[in-house]
């Protein structure tokens, strides 16, 4: 793409590359020179890698559920054998599923949040380390949220705890793959405007609920704006890159200053 890109010769994986927040990091990624493996569940990251070829990027797809352990270990086999490397994994894939409260998040609920949103970073990340630690270079960069990390939410207690988890997962692995040459961040993005929550919302309240929750919420966030995912996209291809290379262990919240102290 870019003659003398910041991540030129850099092969990363972005899992969760079908739509929102990473659609927006594997484009991004790719504008910035990077060979991108776009990973998901749904058929249409072909689709990005489409987009990125057109716009003369590399890119591939890999149709795989990242929270199973062949699910994972397929999507890096493939990385591999499509660009031979590995340097980056940005651990994006997540869902969220709202409860009326704490106890009433029904068990499957939990079991399927912490599956995909934990499960999926440890599994994919595990086996990711042999290639990373081989590009002397590795890093990997994982979506978080603000819920879990600096505030607490209604409705959201089981995936607060989920992306909990992946902070506090993060930063041992920070510690003990920083002499192996692999940093470990994550990104903790506050409200994004993508279907992720539209989608669940709308389950269980009118379509007038939501606009009012969003005044609300657009109130209490001081920069006045939901964030873009290209916004996240950039925070992001900041971590992965040689710019940020004495960075590991950190959560860097990206929210607006919602959660301002
Ligand atoms: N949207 C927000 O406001 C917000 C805020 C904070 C954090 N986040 C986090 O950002 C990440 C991306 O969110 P988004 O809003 O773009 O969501 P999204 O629902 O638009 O996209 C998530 C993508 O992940 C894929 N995916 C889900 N489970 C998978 C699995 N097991 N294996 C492979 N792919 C899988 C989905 O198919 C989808 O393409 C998530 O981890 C989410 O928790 C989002």
């Amino acid at each position: 793409m870019n003659a003398g890109a910041e991540l030129d010769g850099r092969v990363c994986l972005v899992t969760g590359g079908a739509r929102g927040i990473g659609s927006a990091i594997a484009e991004a990624l790719a504008i910035a020179g990077a060979r991108v493996a776009i990973v998901d569940l749904a058929h249409s990251g072909e689709e990005v890698a489409d987009r990125i070829a057109r716009s003369g990027g590399e890119a591939i797809f890999v149709c795989a559920d990242v929270s199973s352990v062949e699910g994972a270990e397929l999507a890096v086999e493939e990385t591999l054998r499509a660009f031979g490397r590995l340097d980056s994994l940005v651990n994006n894939a997540g869902i969220l599923r709202l409860a009326d409260s704490f106890e009433d998040t029904p068990d499957d609920q939990v079991d399927d949040m912490l599956r995909v949103n934990f499960l999926s970073v440890f599994r994919t990340s595990r086996a990711a380390l042999p290639a990373l630690e081989s590009s002397g270079r590795g890093s990997i960069v994982n979506i978080a949220s603000m819920v879990g990390h600096r505030i607490g939410m209604p409705s959201h207690a089981v995936y607060g705890a989920s992306k909990a988890a992946v902070v506090g997962l993060s930063m041992t692995m920070a510690i003990e793959l920083a002499p192996r040459s692999v940093r470990v961040n994550c990104v903790a993005p506050g409200v994004v405007a993508t279907d992720l929550y539209v989608e669940q919302f709308l389950k269980s309240n009118p379509r007038e609920a939501l606009d009012a929750g969003s005044e609300r919420t657009l109130a209490a966030i001081p920069i006045g704006s939901y964030a873009s995912p290209q916004q996240i996209a950039d925070v992001v291809g900041f971590l992965v890159g040689g710019r940020s290379d004495y960075v590991t262990g950190q959560t860097i919240l990206v929210d607006g200053g919602y959660t301002g102290i």
